[in-house]
């Protein structure tokens, strides 16, 4: 079987930072105006007063201390709360494709490639900024990349789920260079305006370069060794936008037109999935979770990582082991396991074994173990 190799990794990182003080003295002046304008019907006995956001719960809670946007003003703004994206022409390379040009130029020239090279494009991500043309065509030509392109959404586990695929293309004499790409608009899908939520995310986009190894040329090479996929229908995350909203005559407005989530129930849930599946992942190709020298796993909560990696080596854990990014970037779905792999892999030694894995919505998770060449 020919030998796969992750040969380049980008990362485009958004211009504005809203730290968690930030955040909550939005919210909290967005909560103050609410309760003003319902006062009357507040006084009245009904249960609608909303509750003030914390900065050491989210911080307790999560391990997120603030994340990137890429728009700030919209956000912040009380009688707003969400981004403002000004619409573009058809003629115009849109948002998501825009970041993702960015972060895929920089995988390329990570890995040695030039856009020509790539004859295959996976645009891999919770959402998609339109339903068609695929964003990943439009990417395609913007880099001036050659063969197919498509778009795939796993929600947090897009980006390894397409990192599976593009070994499978490579490996299959489909494609020659894979680029998978992971633009991750969240700020347009968070509700803002959720105190269970609404400091969860971060925008960001990643991409990797995937390629046979007897056509990297890259310094910094790793072999892709295995990779598993699993899903379990679960509705404790969820998003009802959808192309039939208008049919339904729903609010577009509504609140499960967002991202919603029973947190405590994927904590619970997700935690055992994960660390079953790595453990079975690693076991099948003939390694213990004590031989890894590291995890760079999916980013959604601190508490949940330590969790997982001590179910799997059996005790406390630093951040050499599971390094964490969250604190800096909050969730930025299928993205955070390839930002944690993005700044953290330098120190590692020829021979060295990671896993990279995602888990999250569907409920699904990926595992994409890695050896350094
Ligand atoms: N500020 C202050 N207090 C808050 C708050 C906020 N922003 N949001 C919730 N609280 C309160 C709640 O009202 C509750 O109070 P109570 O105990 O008096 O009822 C308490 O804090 C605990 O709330 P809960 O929602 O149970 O918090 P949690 O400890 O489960 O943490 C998450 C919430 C979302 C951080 C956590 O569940 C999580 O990260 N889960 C995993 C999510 C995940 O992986 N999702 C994948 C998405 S891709």
């Amino acid at each position: 079987m020919k030998n796969i190799v992750i040969s380049g990794t980008g990362l485009y990182q958004p211009p504005h930072v809203i730290t968690n003080a930030e955040l909550v003295a939005s919210f909290n002046a967005y909560v103050d105006l609410q309760n003003a304008k319902n006062a009357s019907r507040i006084a009245a006995g009904e249960q609608i007063a909303m509750v003030p956001s914390s900065v050491e719960f989210i911080e307790k809670a999560s391990g997120i201390k603030q994340r990137y946007v890429l728009d700030k003003a919209g956000v912040l703004d009380p009688t707003r709360m969400k981004p403002h994206f000004v619409p573009r022409a058809d003629s115009e390379l849109s948002l998501m494709a825009e970041i993702a040009v960015d972060a895929s130029k920089k995988a390329l020239a990570a890995a040695g490639k030039t856009a020509a090279q790539v004859d295959g494009v996976l645009c891999a991500a919770a959402n998609m900024q339109r339903a068609y043309p695929a964003m990943a065509c439009e990417i395609q030509q913007a880099l001036g990349a050659g063969g197919y392109g498509f778009d795939m959404n796993v929600a947090c586990s897009s980006a390894t789920f397409a990192i599976e695929q593009a070994a499978n293309a490579v490996r299959s004499g489909s494609a020659k260079c894979v680029l998978v790409v992971n633009p991750e608009i969240t700020s347009a899908h968070l509700e803002w305006r959720d105190r269970d939520c609404h400091f969860i995310f971060g925008d960001v986009c990643t991409a990797v370069i995937v390629e046979a190894a007897d056509t990297a040329t890259s310094a910094d090479p790793w072999q892709v060794l295995g990779t598993r996929l699993v899903t379990q229908y679960s509705n404790n995350i969820r998003n009802n936008a959808g192309f039939m909203n208008r049919c339904e005559d729903s609010d577009p407005d509504a609140r499960d037109k967002t991202f919603m989530q029973e947190g405590r129930k994927v904590f619970k849930e997700v935690v055992p999935m994960a660390a079953a599946h790595i453990e079975g992942h690693l076991h099948d190709l003939g390694f213990e979770p004590t031989q890894v020298r590291r995890f760079w796993l999916h980013q959604a909560n601190l508490g949940m990582n330590q969790l997982i990696v001590r179910k799997l080596v059996g005790q406390e854990v630093g951040d050499d082991l599971a390094p964490i990014i969250l604190s800096e970037y909050a969730n930025t779905a299928s993205a955070g396991s390839i930002i944690a792999f993005h700044h953290h892999r330098g120190d590692l030694k020829a021979g060295d074994l990671g896993v990279i894995c995602s888990f999250g919505a569907g409920y699904s998770v990926g595992s994409v173990v890695v050896r350094r060449i």
